[in-house]
């Protein structure tokens, strides 16, 4: 008798999984292009679509002292030191962006150079910033200016940068300062790059600063940000309400190893929610990890997104830890590990949609020192974004990572994601066949 019960449950358990499983493999497809059949030269974008490249502040500009260069030293890392030596070197890299024949450009303005004391403002250095935004508009170039990406002055980061609600006013007052300067010509702002990317790297995998490993601070640090965004938000839009203010948001897909393991699935969509979904209902209900952001809600008025992969998740996910990706069997690894997988674009941009905002593609490129597989990597993703938005998506620009080889935070300059190559010796930088390729696909749309 017990044993009859006992196998019919273990039945009725196994029908069960079995239809959940089915259930959402129809509900989460993970669809997959035949490449080699597609016509990825079939390209249609509207004529006001803006093309683009970006870079950020620490990654290029040289010659930083902030929360980074602090941790670089703490931890005996590769330095940025001298990076791309922007900040003496931007108008010939102005000319490079020209020459590209791009109409767009997102760069990042550095805090530690423009407050690098408590209170104390460095003019000269808006001043550049300033002459940066007029020499992009005489060359036709429209300015995208991110605010924070990553770094920030290393006495705000000892008073608990965003870790500490009480420090948002710090930001705000920064955010203010450079609105004042540049907002009579920069009409689009980014306000944060990547909250989850640096509140997950520097709260919960320790390789980014602060290098600390708790998850309470990770998902405190992940609504202080949306509540700085929202801060930052209300503050410049009472100066100058016609500007354009969104968050560059990092949509990295989770997707189960096996489809047939009904361990992989929960895992991986634990991971979305805690990576995309967390955001998403901070921004459209109010709520994020059962806390109230609702000062967030209508807070953008459009979404950058940055996208670089899926992650293919199972039990071995710890391994994430360590930074190691799995990938399908067709798929190609970047250097950077995870696979290149241009269908995922669609389905960031499927999963953006709900919010019902303009989208900005802000980022997307790829780590590849030869330029083997980046003229590939651009032509799919363009081909993705050109059929998302001949299918009704809003999407406005696209923004190459990057402009030129730069240093790639916790891997130092061992990643190299320039349409340009850089030789760090000489500082001289080389366009890349696959820039060219860029260049072309621009001058035909
Ligand atoms: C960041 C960039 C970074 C790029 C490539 C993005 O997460 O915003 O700063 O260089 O990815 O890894």
């Amino acid at each position: 008798m017990w044993e009859r019960l006992l196998l019919g449950a273990l039945a009725a358990f196994v029908v069960f999984k079995v239809t959940l499983i089915t259930y959402r493999r129809r509900k989460y497809p993970e669809p997959h292009e035949d490449w080699t059949a597609v016509d990825m030269n079939a390209l249609s974008f509207p004529s006001d679509f803006r093309w683009g490249t970006a870079t950020a502040a620490h990654q290029v500009e040289g010659h930083l002292v902030n929360n980074w260069t602090h941790h670089e030293q703490q931890n005996n890392l590769v330095q940025s030191g001298a990076a791309c030596d922007h900040w003496n070197r931007w108008e010939e890299d102005f000319q490079l962006i020209s020459e590209l024949g791009l109409n767009s450009y997102r760069f990042s303005v550095e805090w530690s150079r423009i407050e690098p004391t408590e209170g104390t403002w460095n003019n000269d250095a808006l001043a550049v910033y300033s002459n940066m935004v007029d020499n992009l508009l005489e060359r036709g170039i429209r300015p995208v200016v991110t605010l924070h990406h990553f770094s920030h002055p290393q006495w705000w980061e000892a008073k608990g940068g965003f870790a500490d609600r009480a420090n948002a006013p710090h930001f705000v007052r920064y955010c203010e300062r450079v609105f004042e300067v540049l907002s009579d010509r920069v009409k689009t702002w980014v306000t944060i790059n990547e909250p989850t990317v640096f509140s997950t790297m520097g709260y919960t995998l320790g390789m980014f600063p602060p290098g600390h490993r708790s998850l309470r601070a990770t998902l405190r640090v992940m609504r202080n940000l949306l509540l700085a965004h929202a801060d930052v938000y209300q503050a410049l839009k009472k100066i100058r309400p016609e500007v354009r203010i969104g968050i560059a948001k990092n949509v990295t897909l989770f997707d189960p190893k096996n489809r047939w393991s009904p361990i992989d699935w929960p895992l991986a969509r634990l991971l979305e929610w805690f990576w995309n979904g967390a955001w998403r209902s901070g921004v459209e209900n109010g709520r994020m990890f059962f806390g109230d952001v609702s000062a967030a809600k209508g807070t953008l008025d459009f979404v950058g997104l940055n996208y670089y992969t899926h992650v293919l998740v199972g039990p071995a996910s710890v391994s994430l830890l360590k930074m190691k990706f799995p990938k399908r069997a067709h798929e190609v690894a970047t250097e950077f590990g995870y696979p290149m997988y241009a269908e995922g674009l669609r389905r960031a941009l499927d999963w953006l949609a709900p919010l019902g905002l303009p989208i900005e593609i802000t980022e997307n490129g790829v780590a590849d020192a030869n330029d083997t597989l980046r003229t590939e990597h651009l032509k799919r993703h363009l081909w993705v974004l050109s059929q998302a938005i001949q299918d009704g998506h809003d999407v406005r620009s696209y923004h190459h990572w990057s402009l030129m080889d730069n240093f790639e935070w916790a891997e130092g300059y061992s990643m190299r994601f320039g349409l340009h190559h850089v030789d760090f010796e000489t500082q001289e930088r080389t366009l890349r066949p696959s820039g060219a390729v860029y260049k072309h696909i621009i001058e035909q749309h």
